[in-house]
């Protein structure tokens, strides 16, 4: 009639309440892992509530409080994660012989609050058979110390079998005595201040205290009223310090049992790096010098790392005379940056976990005391104050500017939900809606995030105002971004104007004039930069056309093309000159609008016929502009037969004696005038008259 139980927990079943749960779901996203003398369940999404089940039917709800005095802790992070730690000689799980551990934990989910809330079951059994002699646990909300006990076995019978006037709902008490072949739990002393305890005042006070079969296991809220602060080695450490002491008739044995965890005082911080120092002789737990470590292992979240891992995410672990001292780059793989927001200021911090595993032995005794201590770490608040970037191309026309802007650098949890300006507030979707294509982009490792926006110069959100005297026109943009942290949904904004300052348009001249031979066109462009295209006839002026017929002045060029360029027009023929048209368009090289039309038209002196002393004559006809269709190569002279000594597209070249191709002569006033006439064969063409005269050779 035997039975082994820890001595707290047979109590808390008589306190506990036993409600069955009615859903128990999959488990699929719950993780456990053995991880030593601690089991490690990693949840997501968040739970709301967490219960440890006990011997399958009694459900005890873990109240922070209890949490702490039963050796279980959680962590949440920002992302929706969260872990949960247990001890495995916390008072729930079921100890088989100090050597196989079983807990059974549930975890309820938030739900949508009509519904009973999603629960999921999570069980895990570790073995754990390594004990040393003394194991010290310090996890972020307690202290434990476990010690081989050295009496013999202790039975533990509960003090009220049911459910008594102590075991009042909610409140967690363990009235238990150990009697072993006798020996009878009777009291705790703690050191230095001597008070003396009975088990139930013990337990009372949020410690815990329990016998299993091989151990004596002690856990005390940091900062409990019987732990004090000692520096060791220049590290601010917690101590918990106890005598127990069981009876047998007029027998007192004592077992000491001491626990020592670093506060947070003991870490430095510089804007980069992450510094922990551990005494590496912890004088409280060693009376003599007999002690050397063995080991030394670094974890994150309880899990030991190996060297490569460390080595990977840059942690270092340095042993030196006096401390064990971990460094961690702020922003390292494994910790987590979170936003805060403090007098609407912007700041993160930057969290982790590091873990770390120590083995001493007692070279008399030859005992070993491990050592484990799970350190939260959080920096101080890092001023990141956001700024507004502006990329603004000003290298444009007013009705294609945009304000480009981007707003940064914010960590991931936070979200930008609105914008107001002067005369509105607008949310995302809205500024969207709008044009203001709002874009979250993320920093390549995916660590940060930075908001962009464009805002059209021509929306009316935009501020115009035109100073004319100075020939400018000012675009401003006054903005405050409303934006939040997430979980915690903390507002905050950011206000910011930006302004941009334009040229005014002057739309570019173009001017005009000849010479004898050729069109001078100049294209004067202001105070802008040329942002048009130049169309010369039918042709773009390219890069090889400029080369070949343009000349630049500071804010202009200059365009000179000879009267007879394919890109002029013939508007008409004279026996002595030629009219002829060059077309200028100044086109928007966005849309081909035309800015400015300029066209210039001139007679060019130009002796189309001519007579030569030997009897011949040449004759060059052109095609004008209101003959489109003709082909100079069809015209022939007065006789048919006689074509085109050479032809193209826009002349035909006669060259021909004047006493052939039909060639007429009469004399007028003792000049011989040849008449001959060039036409397409048909006579029904419009027809171009080449009248020769000749008053000097002839006379
Ligand atoms: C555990 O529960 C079973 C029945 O479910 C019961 O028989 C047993 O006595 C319980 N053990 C303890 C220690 O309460
Ligand atoms: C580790 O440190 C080196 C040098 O400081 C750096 O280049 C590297 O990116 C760091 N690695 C990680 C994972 O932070
Ligand atoms: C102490 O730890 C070391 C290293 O793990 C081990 O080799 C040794 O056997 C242990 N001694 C005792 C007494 O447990
Ligand atoms: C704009 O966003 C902020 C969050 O920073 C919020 O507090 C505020 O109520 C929002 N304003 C409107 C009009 O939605
Ligand atoms: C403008 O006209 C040119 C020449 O015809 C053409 O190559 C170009 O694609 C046009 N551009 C636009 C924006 O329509
Ligand atoms: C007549 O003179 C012109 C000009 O010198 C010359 O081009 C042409 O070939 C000559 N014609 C003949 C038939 O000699
Ligand atoms: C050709 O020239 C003659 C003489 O100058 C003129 O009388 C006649 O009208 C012209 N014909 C045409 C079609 O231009």
């Amino acid at each position: 009639m035997i039975i082994f139980l820890s001595s707290g927990l047979f109590c808390l079943l008589m306190a506990a309440v036993g409600i069955q749960a009615q859903q128990t779901p999959s488990i699929n996203d719950l993780n456990a892992e053995c991880l030593g003398n601690v089991i490690r369940l990693s949840v997501a999404p968040l739970f709301e509530d967490v219960d440890a089940v006990f011997n399958d039917t009694q459900i005890i709800n873990l109240t922070p409080g209890l949490a702490t005095q039963c050796g279980f802790s959680f962590k949440f992070d920002p992302m929706g994660n969260a872990m949960f730690f247990a001890s495995l000689q916390n008072c729930f799980s079921q100890n088989m012989d100090d050597k196989m551990f079983s807990l059974v934990m549930q975890f309820r989910l938030p739900g949508n609050h009509m519904t009973e809330d999603p629960v999921y079951r999570v069980g895990k059994t570790c073995s754990y058979t390594p004990w040393t002699s003394r194991e010290i646990l310090c996890d972020r909300n307690y202290m434990e110390v476990s010690v081989r006990r050295t009496l013999p076995d202790i039975q533990t019978i509960p003090k009220q079998p049911t459910g008594g006037p102590k075991a009042r709902s909610g409140n967690f008490r363990r009235g238990a005595e150990a009697v072993a072949s006798g020996y009878k739990m009777t009291a705790v002393v703690f050191s230095p201040s001597k008070n003396v305890m009975n088990v139930d005042e013990v337990q009372r006070k949020g410690y815990a205290i329990a016998n299993t079969p091989t151990r004596l296991v002690l856990r005390s809220p940091h900062n409990a009223e019987e732990t004090y602060l000692q520096n060791v080695a220049g590290v601010p450490m917690r101590v918990l310090s106890t005598s127990t002491f069981f009876e047998q008739k007029w027998l007192v044995t004592r077992v000491d049992a001491t626990a020592v965890c670093p506060t947070p005082e003991a870490v430095a911080f510089t804007p980069e790096v992450i510094t922990w120092y551990m005494p590496k002789h912890i004088d409280p737990l060693f009376s003599s010098d007999a002690f050397t470590m063995l080991e030394v292992y670094m974890g994150i979240d309880a899990k030991r790392l190996d060297t490569e891992e460390m080595a990977a995410r840059n942690y270092s672990v340095l042993v030196t005379e006096a401390h064990i001292i971990v460094e961690i780059p702020v922003g390292a793989v494994g910790g987590y940056f979170k936003s805060h927001i403090q007098d609407d200021q912007y700041f993160v911090t930057y969290t982790i976990e590091p873990m770390l595993e120590l083995l001493w032995i007692e070279e008399v005794a030859h005992e070993n005391t491990s050592y484990k201590v799970l350190f939260p770490i959080t920096t101080p608040p890092m001023a990141r104050p956001p700024q507004v970037r502006n990329y603004t191309p000003l290298d444009t026309v007013p009705e294609q500017a945009v304000f480009v802007l981007e707003l940064g650098t914010f960590n991931l949890d936070v979200e930008l939900l609105n914008i107001t300006f002067p005369t509105m507030v607008l949310t995302v979707a809205e500024c969207n809606a709008r044009g203001f294509n709002v874009q979250e982009q993320r920093s390549p490792d995916n660590t940060l995030k930075t908001f962009r926006m464009e805002v059209p110069f021509s929306d009316p959100v935009v501020f115009k105002e035109r100073r004319a005297e100075q020939g400018v026109t000012t675009f401003t943009l006054q903005l405050i971004y409303g934006l939040v942290i997430f979980p915690e949904y903390a507002p905050f904004s950011h206000s910011a104007v930006v302004d941009a300052v334009l040229l005014d348009i002057v739309p570019p001249s173009v001017t005009g004039n000849c010479d004898q031979e050729n069109f001078h066109i100049t294209v004067d462009y202001r105070n802008q930069e040329p942002f048009f295209v130049v169309l010369v006839g039918k042709r773009l002026l390219n890069h090889e056309f400029a080369q070949q017929y343009l000349t630049e002045g500071d804010t202009d060029f200059t365009i000179t093309l000879p009267f007879s360029s394919p890109d002029a027009v013939f508007e008409s023929v004279h026996s002595s000159s030629v009219r002829s048209r060059l077309d200028v368009a100044l086109l928007n090289p966005y849309n081909n609008m035309t800015i400015k039309y300029f066209s210039l038209a001139c007679s060019f002196l130009k002796t189309l016929t001519e007579c030569f002393s030997n009897g011949t004559m040449t004759a060059l006809a052109v095609k004008v502009e209101s003959a489109p269709g003709l082909n100079p190569g069809q015209l022939t002279l007065s006789d048919p037969a006689c074509g085109p000594t050479y032809s193209d597209d826009r002349f035909a070249y006669f060259h021909f004696t004047v006493n052939s191709c039909g060639t007429t002569r009469k004399f007028i006033n003792n000049v011989m005038l040849y008449e001959n006439e060039i036409s397409l064969p048909d006579e029904l063409e419009v027809k171009l008259n080449a009248t020769t005269s000749s008053e000097e050779e002839y006379q």
